[in-house]
């Protein structure tokens, strides 16, 4: 409520915001958490907490009156429908020369993402990283984030027979027949459970087209894992639909005010709330974290943020692509939507590539390839604070996503080659082959050792923290959130050791 004091307050409640509370809850330390989506516990009208993603409704997307799918066209025609607005699960937010995908609710992104747990490579990880000890990266902090986040492999043998997975021995044996080597890929989402969805011995999820809307069954979202146990400690509270939207140092004594607004379903204020706290850590995502970062420097709220505040985003290389394939190689119209395998080309040295073999969930035989390609894209866009707006810009220009293309050309282009097949060229718009106006994987904005020290505080306001993909320099190599995770698990050791007593 309006006026508490709290001696802890985490903004958002994905990766770095349910570590950080986990750790500090289990030290003793009561965490009040702060969220803007909702809690996603009860069940829509269908029964259901989310919708899948044939028949879209309110709960897809944050506050849209049309869905604004990654795959947007189909044979030439838009494929995007209306929807009532509603504060969503899913968030398409744009800039000027991108979108980017977040997940909104209790567990950010967990809610909305392909589960894929993916750790990258040790030498680009130094490479990316080169202050942090790689050592304890690799020995204690990725294997106590992977044990946390319930990463699980899938059965080789299952998977060699599972009729849901044909799309992706389809994507691996084509990738063989050009020369590239496939790897599989842990996830979250439970393999017992989904053996389970195909025998028929359960409700379907995964095998039901359900995935960047939410997994009402199977998947181990943080609301399961992290933040279900530092709820158990009995020292955690969340406000969900509460957006914070100043912090600043606190009028009279030590630590800071924390301004937010109470949303409704409709996503209209009906409260203003300040309470005190007397330490902040931001844990609102990549670009959640630095807009309300680089929005408090410029207005003059926290004036002594450092300029690196807002710099070094980078979309992971993000690009994707859908293949055609022969009516004789059939991908499979019931599909699993959690991927578990990868074409692993990052060693190569001039186009560096590793493209996750996707499904394409229509509940229909399609005979379409679809991949998520992460590349090297050398890239980065800044954030900053536009007065005549009140809101604030990315720089990112369209033409940077190219390198991107290249190097997933030279991947797509060799497996065409060996086929004989081409590139889809209408699920991204008309003639047009690259998904390349959106991001799933935002990176960096408050950078390690550049807008923070090399545990995520931040310079001249002791007490504030960043805790998020806002600290990883715009690439990871692979999908981010197992290194967002284990690099929350290293910072707050280090808080908890030095910062509280
Ligand atoms: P995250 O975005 O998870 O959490 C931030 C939270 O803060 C959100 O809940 C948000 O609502 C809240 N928030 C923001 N501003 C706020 C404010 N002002 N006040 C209060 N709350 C606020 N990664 C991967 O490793 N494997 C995968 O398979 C995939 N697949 C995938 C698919 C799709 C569709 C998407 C969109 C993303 C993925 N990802 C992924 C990416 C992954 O989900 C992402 O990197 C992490 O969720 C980022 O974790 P963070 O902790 O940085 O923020």
């Amino acid at each position: 409520s309006s006026g508490d004091h709290v001696p802890v307050l985490v903004v958002g409640t994905g990766y770095g915001g349910a570590v950080t509370a986990l750790r500090l809850t289990q030290a003793g330390i009561p965490v009040a958490m702060v969220e803007m989506g909702q809690s996603w516990s009860t069940p829509g009208s269908d029964g259901k907490i989310f919708c899948n993603m044939l028949k879209p409704d309110g709960r897809a997307y944050w506050l849209r009156t049309e869905t604004d799918q990654p795959v947007s066209y189909f044979l030439g025609a838009p494929y995007n429908k209306s929807i009532p607005s509603y504060t969503g699960v899913l968030d398409s937010e744009h800039f000027a020369n991108t979108r980017v995908y977040q997940g909104r609710g209790v567990g950010g992104g967990s809610l909305v993402n392909g589960g894929m747990a993916v750790v990258p490579k040790r030498w680009y990880f130094e490479e990316i990283l080169p202050q942090v000890d790689a050592d304890a990266m690799y020995n204690v902090y990725y294997p106590r984030a992977n044990a946390g986040l319930g990463a699980n492999s899938v059965d080789p043998a299952w998977y060699n027979s599972a009729s849901c997975y044909q799309y992706a021995r389809v994507g691996s044996s084509q990738a063989g027949d050009a020369g590239f080597n496939t790897v599989f890929v842990p996830n979250v989402y439970s393999f017992p459970y989904m053996q389970r969805e195909l025998a028929g011995s359960a409700p379907r999820s995964a095998l039901a087209s359900e995935v960047i809307y939410g997994n009402n069954y199977g998947k181990q979202s943080l609301d399961k894992t992290y933040l279900a146990a530092a709820a158990a400690t009995g020292r955690l509270s969340i406000s969900p639909l509460h957006k914070v939207t100043a912090v600043s140092p606190a009028a009279v004594g030590s630590g800071y005010s924390v301004t937010m607004e109470q949303l409704d379903t409709g996503g209209n204020v009906v409260a203003v709330k300040t309470v005190t706290a007397d330490k902040v850590f931001f844990g609102a995502g990549s670009v959640g974290t630095s807009k309300l970062l680089v929005t408090m420097r410029d207005t003059g709220l926290l004036p002594d943020l450092p300029a690196a505040v807002g710099q070094g985003w980078g979309n992971n290389g993000n690009v994707m692509v859908g293949r055609a394939n022969y009516l004789w190689a059939p991908t499979g119209g019931l599909q699993a939507c959690m991927p578990v395998r990868g074409i692993d080309n990052w060693a190569d040295p001039t186009y560096p590539c590793f493209a996750e073999i996707s499904p394409f969930p229509a509940g229909t035989e399609l005979w379409i390839s679809l991949y998520l390609a992460i590349t090297k894209n050398p890239n980065r866009a800044t954030f900053t604070y536009n007065p005549g707006t009140g809101g604030v810009d990315l720089s990112w220009q369209a033409s940077w996503t190219q390198p991107s293309i290249t190097a997933a050309a030279n991947v797509f282009d060799r497996i065409n080659k060996a086929e004989g097949t081409i590139y889809r060229t209408d699920l991204f718009g008309v003639y047009k082959t690259w998904g390349d106006d959106f991001v799933y994987h935002p990176l960096g904005g408050c950078v390690l050792g550049k807008a923070t020290d090399l545990y995520g505080r931040l310079p001249g306001y002791p007490g504030l923290y960043v805790t998020d993909g806002s600290l990883i320099p715009g690439s990871t190599g692979v999908n981010p959130f197992v290194t967002i995770t284990a690099l929350a698990e290293r910072n707050i050791e280090n808080v908890i050791a030095n910062d509280f007593g």
